[in-house]
C-alpha cells in the first residue's frame, strides 16, 4: 500500500478539506475535551500538526503538547507548524501509536509529572489497522480523572447521505475504515460523555472523563 503519509505530507494541509470540512471536528473536540491553563496533553497520530494551535491556545504557556506520529514526513512538517509558530511547549515523539511504549512519552513531558491530563486523537484511529492497542496506550497516560476525546469520520447520515461518495473517496485517499468508529470506546468507557455529529454525521466527536482501567493492560514502567 502507498504511503500516503510519507511522499503526500508536504500536500497534507492544502488537501485535506480543513477549511470546508475537518477543522470543524478540530475545534468541536478540543472544545469539548475541556483543558485548563498548565494542562498536558497528548495528540495521539498529530500529523503535520493541524491540531497544535487550538491546543497550545487550551493548555497556554504553562502547559504542554506531545504530538506523536510514525511518519517522518509528516513530522516533519509538524516541526515546522512548531518552529514557525515559535511554540516552545510542543514535543514530538516518532513512534507508532499501536506499539508505543507508554514511556516514550512521559520522557517528554514537564518535570515531575509521570501522566497527561488529557489525550486527543483526531482523523487518525480509523487509518490505524487496529485502534484497539492505541487506546489502551492512551488510557494508560491518561491520570485518573483525566479526559479524552476522539475525533473522527464515518458515512454520512440521513439527508446527508448524499455526501457519501465524496466521504468514501476522502476515506481511501487517506487509507481511513469509515467503519472503525473509534470514539465508541469513549462512549463506552467514559463517564460524563459528550459525543456529537458534526458535517452531516461525517464527523463524529466524543469526549468524557476516562475512569481507571480495573484491569490494566500497560502500566507506566
Ligand atoms: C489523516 S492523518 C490525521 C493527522 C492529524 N491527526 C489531523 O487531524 O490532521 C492520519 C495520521 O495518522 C498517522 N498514522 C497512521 N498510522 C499510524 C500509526 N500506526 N502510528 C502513528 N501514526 C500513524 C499518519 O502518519 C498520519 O499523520
Amino acid at each position: 500500500m502507498v504511503n500516503v503519509y510519507g511522499a503526500a505530507a508536504r500536500f497534507y494541509d492544502a488537501l485535506s478539506g480543513e477549511r470546508v470540512v475537518y477543522r470543524a471536528g478540530r475545534e468541536c473536540g478540543v472544545a469539548l475535551l475541556g483543558l485548563r491553563p498548565g494542562d498536558t496533553v497528548l495528540d495521539l497520530a498529530c500529523g503535520t500538526g493541524l491540531n497544535f494551535a487550538l491546543l497550545v491556545d487550551a493548555v497556554g504557556p504553562a502547559g504542554a503538547v506531545i504530538g506523536l506520529d510514525r511518519s517522518r514526513e509528516m513530522l516533519e512538517m509538524a516541526r515546522r507548524r512548531v518552529k514557525s509558530n515559535g511554540w516552545t511547549n510542543v514535543r514530538l515523539v516518532e513512534a507508532d501509536a499501536m506499539t508505543f511504549d507508554p514511556m516514550v512519552v512521559v520522557k517528554e513531558l514537564p518535570a515531575a509529572r509521570g501522566s497527561v491530563d488529557g489525550v486527543f486523537s483526531s482523523y487518525a484511529m480509523s487509518v490505524f489497522t487496529d485502534w484497539h492497542p492505541a487506546w489502551d496506550r492512551m488510557r494508560a497516560l491518561l491520570r485518573p480523572g483525566g479526559r479524552a476525546c476522539i475525533v473522527d469520520m464515518q458515512s454520512p447520515v440521513k439527508i446527508y447521505r448524499v455526501f457519501s461518495p465524496l466521504a468514501r473517496i476522502a476515506a481511501a485517499v487517506g487509507g481511513a475504515d469509515l467503519k472503525a468508529r473509534p470514539w465508541t470506546i469513549i462512549e463506552r468507557e467514559g463517564v460524563d460523555v459528550r459525543s456529537v455529529a458534526v458535517r452531516g454525521g461525517h464527523i463524529r466527536v466524543a469526549a468524557a472523563t476516562i475512569p481507571p482501567n480495573p484491569q490494566p493492560g500497560l502500566s507506566l514502567g
